[in-house]
């Protein structure tokens, strides 16, 4: 979406977004909280490719429902009828959000894109010789539980992160018949990097493969359809979870074809995955009853719903055309910070992951947390080889490691409340971090035991207790 001017510099069209009005239905955006020298600042949240903070109406939608909260699906009373109701529905609006069929496809809810992956591994009926295809830029949770039901392979990035479309299709090739599944993510939580999920799903069906795309950082930033069945750039499988997209109430989504999830056996079983149960044996209930074992969230189902409601009504092309302009503008702001290097191309949800010459990756977080009342994430974000991958680093652990800290990088993830003067603001702190960096180092210190750096006169207690949620009112 963002398009070079010239030389180094981005620019974006108009957008009738209004950010402000959204930033009011934030939980928590005007919390305050005080900084190592006793200033008390609006704390400054760039950390939303971890965590986006609720949305007003999720939180009101929980409220309203709460009387009526009960079990679902097994109970005669009112209550568990209408929270029966308001779950299923809530179910068939999620899935609706990202264009799942309602007739063949299901909606499973889990906990979040990681327990939905992990599901899917454990549903695949994998056969000795069976690959999984996934890509040097994943998230540990698209790469680790795949390891530990077939193989796996690799598909190549460039420097820049971006995935190889040559190496997909020559490894789809080579691998031909055997790759049953291509995980691939939607956006990468560390470069931000786009993946042609359309284009890299005809070609993954072209070899008989099917697709799951990791949608954890990209449904809450732009349009994702997963479009008809019959066409070929269809998505078969697809994750995401409430915690990244103003829902943080503990709901993962799986979506997948029904006809899939009805065979085999689930891998939790118990209470709700099943029909009738013998000591010779059982019959499971049909999708998505069989893979979603206990009582579920049904207010985190709620919940969700509810913000993707909201984001519905808005736009969520009005909100990606913001975010892009954002991401445009930090870019720019950021490429002129003088030995700040950033991680990747310039498409890209917006996610931005840098280093500065000389100062730790840690170093940079610290002062940013305590000396500037501003939230990033710094290390490698559970993507460790794509990390290692853009950093150049061949190695694997390194003794110094130990005393040093791992190799990492400092990331900001921005979402559709922030603002162009938080970005100016981190812009001028990072200024600073340089000119002071000498001061910095004799400031805070490293423990090595939790990888972290700290004010060397760290009292967490006094720090903690006097950083306030303003007097905002409670939703
Ligand atoms: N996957 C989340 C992140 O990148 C937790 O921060």
């Amino acid at each position: 979406m963002s398009v070079r001017k010239s030389a180094g510099e981005f620019v974006r069209e108009k957008n009738n977004f209004d950010a402000g009005a959204f930033r009011k239905e934030i939980v928590g955006a005007k919390t305050r909280v005080q900084t190592l020298k006793g200033r008390k600042l609006n704390y400054i949240n760039l950390d939303n490719a971890a965590s986006t903070p609720a949305l007003r109406t999720a939180v009101e939608e929980i409220k309203k429902y709460l009387p009526w909260y009960s079990g679902v699906h097994r109970g005669t009373g009112f209550k568990s009828l209408i929270s029966t109701h308001a779950y299923e529905k809530a179910r068939q609006e999620i899935g609706a959000f990202v264009g799942a069929d309602p007739d063949l496809d299901t909606v499973i809810l889990l906990k979040n894109t990681t327990e939905a992956i992990n599901k899917l591994s454990y549903r695949f009926d994998f056969k000795p010789g069976d690959r999984v295809l996934t890509t040097a830029m994943e998230h540990h949770s698209n790469d680790l539980p795949w390891r530990q039901h077939t193989r796996v392979h690799y598909v190549q990035v460039d420097g820049k992160g971006r995935l190889d479309i040559n190496d997909l299709e020559k490894k789809l090739k080579i691998n031909y018949p055997k790759v049953k599944l291509l995980a691939v993510c939607g956006a990468s939580n560390v470069t931000g990097h786009i993946n042609d999920v359309h284009y890299i799903a005809q070609m993954a069906h072209e070899y008989k493969a099917r697709i799951l795309v990791d949608g954890a950082q990209l449904v809450p930033h732009r349009v994702v359809n997963m479009r008809d069945h019959k066409d070929q750039a269809h998505l078969d499988f697809m994750v995401f979870s409430g915690h990244k997209i103003y829902a943080p109430f503990g709901t993962g989504v799986l979506i997948g074809p029904y006809d899939f999830f009805a065979q085999g056996d689930p891998e939790y079983s118990g209470g709700g995955t099943v029909d009738m149960v013998f000591h010779e044996g059982v019959y499971w209930s049909a999708p998505p009853e069989k893979d979603e074992a206990g009582s579920p969230n049904v207010l985190g189902a709620i919940g969700l719903a509810a913000s993707l409601r909201y984001l519905q009504k808005i736009g969520m092309h009005k909100l990606a055309a913001y975010e892009d302009e954002l991401t445009c503008y930090a870019l720019n702001r950021l490429q002129k910070i003088r030995g700040l290097k950033i991680y990747g191309a310039e498409s890209r949800v917006g996610v931005i992951s840098f280093n500065i010459k000389g100062v730790e990756h840690g170093l940079v977080g610290a002062e940013l947390c305590y000396g500037a009342g501003i939230g990033v994430r710094n290390g490698c974000f559970c993507a460790q080889p794509y990390v290692r991958h853009l950093l150049e680093l061949n190695s694997g652990y390194l003794p110094e490691y130990e005393e040093q800290g791992l190799p990492g990088m400092v990331r900001i993830s921005l979402a559709a409340y922030n603002t162009r003067q938080e970005i100016d603001y981190l812009a001028d702190c990072l200024d600073g971090i340089i000119n002071r960096r000498y001061e910095l180092k004799k400031q805070y210190v490293f423990s090595p035991q939790d990888n972290t750096f700290y004010p060397r006169q760290w009292d967490a207690k006094k720090l903690l207790q006097v950083s306030r949620v303003s007097r905002e009112p409670s939703p």
